[in-house]
């Protein structure tokens, strides 16, 4: 569990990880950073007093402070540097048909099964996934155990390749594979429910195989808008935020100037009916989206999908949680509007995940709307002299399931040398909510007016929090679990020498510095720069 807690789960290969008992300590994890989550301000359950509201989450006062940093994060990549990219912020109540010429009215459905005698209700494909991880986990554990039985000399290329057992259930998962992407390309729901049933699939309360037939359910909600003798006019809450970038991608192309390849960027709310809604806030029926939308010449597009690909990595590897959390899942089943899509996966307390998605999303959206509103919006290309309709690369990336993988990558349980423990989030300095905390050693002989005046000089430039109550210990311990990664301590000496003591939360190391230092030292190591100066280089040489 302290493997895993402290970040040294990331360092080991993957097979070691999946066996039972380790399992049941990710989950073990994932309880305890939900709890934390909400005993520290950081996300709460929707309408808490009324016993929640399902998979819809309020992020508290910590918590929208890391969204915050999350998103300037996205913001400040994409669109301070790189030239070629602006933002915008489109409205969620848009033209219902939008919604029809996207394709979402008649296609963004989930296959869904009811379970007859639990009533439970279940994503057909989700059931099948998680059959393709039971054959992933039982090759795993045959792997974990050889590995254990063999030591050093283990070579695990050779045993995966080789052994009986391992072979079987290999071939078992390649050959539901193939089926469940055939099923799922074709649209085929009756072929969906013989796969359940062939692979005596049981639904997890009742524990029986009475399966109904498979159908399809649109996620979108839908709301009515004003109230004329002719009736309300139905619209839909946006299920993504690129649709806003579409519809402006002309507007924006004219009044900005922008010449192809540029790009469009914008974070915002999207609203989706989840039918499979859990693990805390990775799927949520209200949440928030980064997305870019970049512009491109038709012919070119697959070149730019592998440079975003690029790019997109490099941005969440920039945040040093280690490379080997993160991995490219290439679809299989492509969206009616794409040509190639990847996700990048994040390492979860319950599995590698889709936190980002990047797609080449052909021409489809720019000339649907086209034909759907019945106006041109063509780009002419000065230097070939001709118009054509874009071709569009996608980055997508939920702010809340970003929060959810750099907390579950920072909550770590410590043992301190005097026999003490201690909770802590090491959260990137640039994205902790509190930067530094400033605190009296007592609460007395001047030392809190000499804290406020510290404090006073430096809160313009970070987000500070005073503290005065309880023992240093007990606040270094509060300050700990909300991720801060700096404490400053005003002491008698500081009275005389204008020095303080800077305490750093990983190393928990202090030093004494002088108070006028301070600004220019917390700024040169809470600063975003600091961490992803190689980001820098590498978007600008990317992008253009
Ligand atoms: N415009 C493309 C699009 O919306 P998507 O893969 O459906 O693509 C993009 O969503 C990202 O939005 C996902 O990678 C995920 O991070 C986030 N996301 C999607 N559904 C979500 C949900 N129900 N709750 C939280 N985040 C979600």
């Amino acid at each position: 569990i302290n493997a895993y807690l402290c970040g040294t789960f990331y360092e080991k290969s993957k097979f070691k990880l999946i066996d039972i008992e380790k399992k049941m300590a990710q989950e073990d994890v994932f309880k305890k950073l939900v709890s934390h989550c909400k005993e520290y301000g950081f996300v709460f359950p929707s309408s808490d007093i009324y016993d929640g509201l399902g998979a819809v989450y309020d992020y508290g006062q910590m918590g929208v402070e890391l969204k915050n940093n999350i998103k300037k994060y996205w913001w400040d990549s994409m669109v301070l540097l790189h030239e070629n990219i602006v933002g915008i912020d489109s409205a969620i109540f848009m033209h219902p048909t939008i919604w029809k010429a996207s394709g979402h009215v008649d296609a963004f459905n989930d296959p869904l099964i009811d379970n007859k005698d639990s009533k439970k209700r279940y994503r057909a494909d989700v059931l099948i996934e998680d059959q393709l991880a039971k054959y992933d986990d039982k090759i795993n554990k045959e792997v974990a155990k050889a590995a254990k039985r063999f030591g050093e000399s283990f070579d695990e290329a050779q045993f995966r390749s080789t052994n009986g057992r391992v072979l079987e259930h290999q071939a078992k998962r390649d050959a539901l594979h193939t089926r469940f992407a055939k099923a799922l390309n074709d649209g085929n729901l009756d072929e969906l429910r013989q796969i359940i049933i062939d692979e005596e699939i049981v639904c997890p309360i009742s524990g029986t195989k009475n399966w109904t037939e498979v159908r399809q359910f649109n996620l979108m909600f839908s709301t009515e808008m004003g109230s004329t003798s002719e009736g309300a006019m139905k619209i839909y809450l946006r299920p993504e935020t690129a649709q806003g970038i579409f519809v402006n991608y002309l507007n924006v192309q004219k009044t900005g100037r922008m010449k192809v390849p540029f790009g469009i960027a914008q974070i915002g709310k999207a609203f989706r009916n989840e039918i499979v809604a859990r693990q805390f806030i990775f799927r949520m029926r209200e949440f928030e989206q980064m997305e870019m939308q970049f512009f491109v010449k038709p012919g070119t597009e697959l070149d730019w999908f592998k440079k975003w690909k690029e790019i997109r990595l490099k941005w969440h590897k920039a945040l040093g949680f280690g490379d080997a959390s993160y991995r490219y899942h290439d679809h299989d089943k492509l969206a009616h509007y794409a040509n190639a899509a990847t996700d990048i996966e994040f390492l979860m307390p319950f599995g590698f995940k889709e936190v980002e998605g990047i797609h080449s999303r052909t021409n489809f959206d720019l000339s649907q709307h086209e034909k759907f509103s019945g106006k041109s919006i063509k780009y002419f290309d000065p230097e070939l002299n001709e118009s054509y309709t874009p071709y569009v690369i996608e980055t997508s990336i939920g702010v809340d399931r970003m929060f959810l993988s750099i907390m579950s990558a920072s909550y770590c349980e410590e043992q301190l040398e005097n026999g003490e423990s201690r909770v802590v989030l090491k959260l990137p300095a640039a994205l902790a909510p509190v930067k530094l905390a400033v605190m009296p050693l007592v609460k007395k002989d001047g030392l809190p007016e000499k804290a406020r005046e510290v404090i006073d000089s430096l809160k313009f430039h970070f987000h500070c929090q005073y503290d005065e109550k309880d023992s240093i210990g007990k606040r270094y311990r509060r300050q700990d679990a909300i991720g801060t990664p700096y404490c400053v301590t005003v002491d008698h000496q500081t009275l005389e020498d204008n020095c303080v003591t800077l305490r750093n939360r990983d190393t928990m190391q202090q030093e004494r510095v002088a108070i006028s230092e301070l600004n220019n030292i917390i700024a040169d190591r809470v600063s975003i720069d600091r961490k992803s100066t190689r980001l820098n280089s590498s978007h600008v040489a990317l992008s253009r």
